[in-house]
C-alpha cells in the first residue's frame, strides 16, 4: 500500500523527499484542520465565552488529551505545548535544571540539547559533562554509571534517536541507572515519535520532548511531558495571559500545570492539526510504521554498502530514520548539490551536531533519512542519482 496518497506533496512535487529528519511532510487531514480552524471557528482558546472560543478550546484540549493518551502519560496535565523541542529543552534547562551543579549529555546531542547548558556558562567538566560511545555510537553505560556515581543528583538530557546516525538510545535503562543516583532524566525525542511507539510510564523518564512538524504536524508545535510528581517544583520560565488564577499589583497567581506553562496565545491550528498527525499514526499503526521502516532501512544500508566509495559511520541496520555517510575523495557539498539538480532531497552539512563532527574529524556528512511514506522505488532513485553524482564528480 502506498501511503504517500495521504500527503499532497507527493502528488504536487516531483522531488524524492528523504529528507525527514529535517521535517516530514503533512497529511490533507492536518492541512484541513488548519484551514478549517483559520476560515470556521477562528478564535483564542481558554479566554473568551462565545461558540467558536468554546470550540477552539474543545478542540486544542483534545489534541492535549489525544497526545496523553498516545505516551501514555498519566494525566493531560503532564502534557505542555510549545514550539517544538528547542523551546522544550530550553524551557527546563532555564527553570527546573538551571540550578543542578552538573548535567550529563550524550556524545550525539543536537545543537539543542548542547547550547542552553553553555549559555549557563557550563563547559565540558566544569557543570557539563559527556557520555563517550563504543562501536556504532552506542551509547557508553560503564562511563555514565562513573559519571553519576562522581555526580549524583545530576540533570540528565539525552537523545533517543540520533539526527545524523539513527542510532537508538536505550532510554529505559538510561532513566533506570540515572534514577539510582538520584537524577533527573529528560529525552529529546525529535527524531522519536514519527518511527517507534513511546511509552512515557514504562520509559519512567522525568520529562520527555516531542516535535510536530518531524512527526507530520505543522511546525511551530511541539510539546513536553511532565511528570506530574515535579511539577510543583517547576517554575516556568516565561509567564504572561493564560497562565495565572490572579494578579494584583502586589502578586500574581498561577494556575497549576499546564495552563502556568503556556503563556500567551498559543500556536491553535498547530495544535488542533497536531492532533489529525497522530491520528493518521492511530489509523496505520506503529506496528506497520516499524516494520515499513525496518525495511527501507536495512535496503538502504544494504544499497550504500555496496557502492565502492561510500563510507558509512554507523553500520547497524538496527537504527531508525537517519543514514550518515561520505563519498571518499569527494565534498558533501558538491554531492548534495548535484542530488538536488536529479530532484532529491536529502540534507548536506553538519546537521545541528557539530561536536561529533569534530570528534569524527569531518565537516559534515550527506544524510538521508526515512518516514513510513517512503518506498523502496525512492531509495533506488536516490542510489540511481547518487551514482551518477559520483561518476560527474570524480571525472
Ligand atoms: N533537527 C533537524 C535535522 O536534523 C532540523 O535536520
Amino acid at each position: 500500500m502506498s501511503y504517500k496518497k495521504f500527503f499532497p506533496y507527493f502528488q504536487n512535487s516531483t522531488m524524492t523527499y528523504l529528507d525527514n529528519g529535517a521535517t516530514t511532510q503533512k497529511p490533507q487531514s492536518v492541512i484541513d484542520s488548519e484551514i478549517e480552524y483559520y476560515t470556521h471557528y477562528c478564535a483564542n482558546t481558554h479566554r473568551s465565552n462565545f461558540g467558536d472560543a468554546n470550540k477552539a478550546t474543545i478542540e486544542f484540549e483534545n489534541t492535549r488529551k489525544h497526545l496523553q493518551q498516545f505516551i501514555n502519560a498519566k494525566d493531560s496535565s503532564e502534557i505542555i505545548f510549545t514550539k517544538g523541542v528547542t523551546e522544550s529543552i530550553n524551557f527546563i534547562a532555564n527553570s527546573f535544571a538551571k540550578d543542578f551543579k552538573t548535567v550529563i549529555i550524550s556524545s550525539l546531542e543536537h545543537h539543542a540539547n548542547i547550547v542552553p547548558w553553555h549559555m549557563q556558562n557550563r563547559t565540558l567538566g566544569e557543570g557539563l559533562e559527556v557520555v563517550g560511545y563504543k562501536e556504532n555510537f552506542a551509547f557508553d553505560f560503564e562511563e555514565f554509571e562513573s559519571l553519576l556515581q562522581k555526580n549524583p543528583n545530576s540533570f540528565v538530557s539525552v537523545t533517543h534517536i540520533s539526527n545524523v546516525f539513527g542510532t537508538i538510545n536505550d532510554i529505559k535503562k538510561i532513566c533506570t541507572l540515572a534514577h539510582k543516583y538520584d537524577s533527573y532524566v529528560m529525552i529529546d525525542g525529535a527524531q522519536s515519535l514519527a518511527h517507534t511507539k513511546i511509552d512515557v510510564q514504562d520509559i519512567d523518564c522525568d520529562f520527555f520532548t516531542v516535535s510536530g512538524h518531524k512527526t507530520f504536524a505543522p511546525t511551530g508545535v511541539g510539546a513536553i511531558y511532565i511528570k506530574q510528581e515535579l511539577q510543583d517544583k517547576i517554575a516556568p520560565y516565561q509567564t504572561g495571559g493564560a497562565t495565572i488564577k490572579s494578579v494584583t499589583y502586589e502578586k500574581s497567581e498561577l494556575l497549576p500545570s499546564p495552563y502556568r506553562y503556556e503563556a500567551g496565545t498559543q500556536n491553535i491550528a498547530g495544535v488542533i492539526g497536531f492532533a489529525k498527525a497522530l491520528q493518521l499514526i492511530d489509523t496505520i499503526g506503529y506496528e506497520t510504521i516499524e516494520k515499513q521502516e525496518h525495511t527501507l532501512y536495512e535496503y538502504l544500508h544494504n544499497e550504500l554498502e555496496k557502492i565502492e566509495e561510500v563510507v558509512l559511520y554507523n553500520t547497524t541496520k538496527d537504527s531508525v530514520g537517519s543514514k550518515s555517510f561520505n563519498i571518499k575523495g569527494l565534498l558533501h557539498d558538491d554531492v548534495g548539490i548535484l542530488l538536488d539538480k536529479q530532484k532529491i532531497a536529502i540534507r548536506v552539512g553538519h546537521h545541528c551536531a557539530m561536536p561529533i563532527m569534530e570528534k569524527l574529524h569531518l565537516k559534515g556528512t550527506i544524510r538521508a533519512s526515512l518516514a513510513f511514506y517512503n518506498e523502496i522505488e525512492d531509495i533506488d532513485k536516490f542510489i540511481t542519482a547518487l551514482k551518477k553524482a559520483i561518476s560527474m564528480l570524480k571525472d
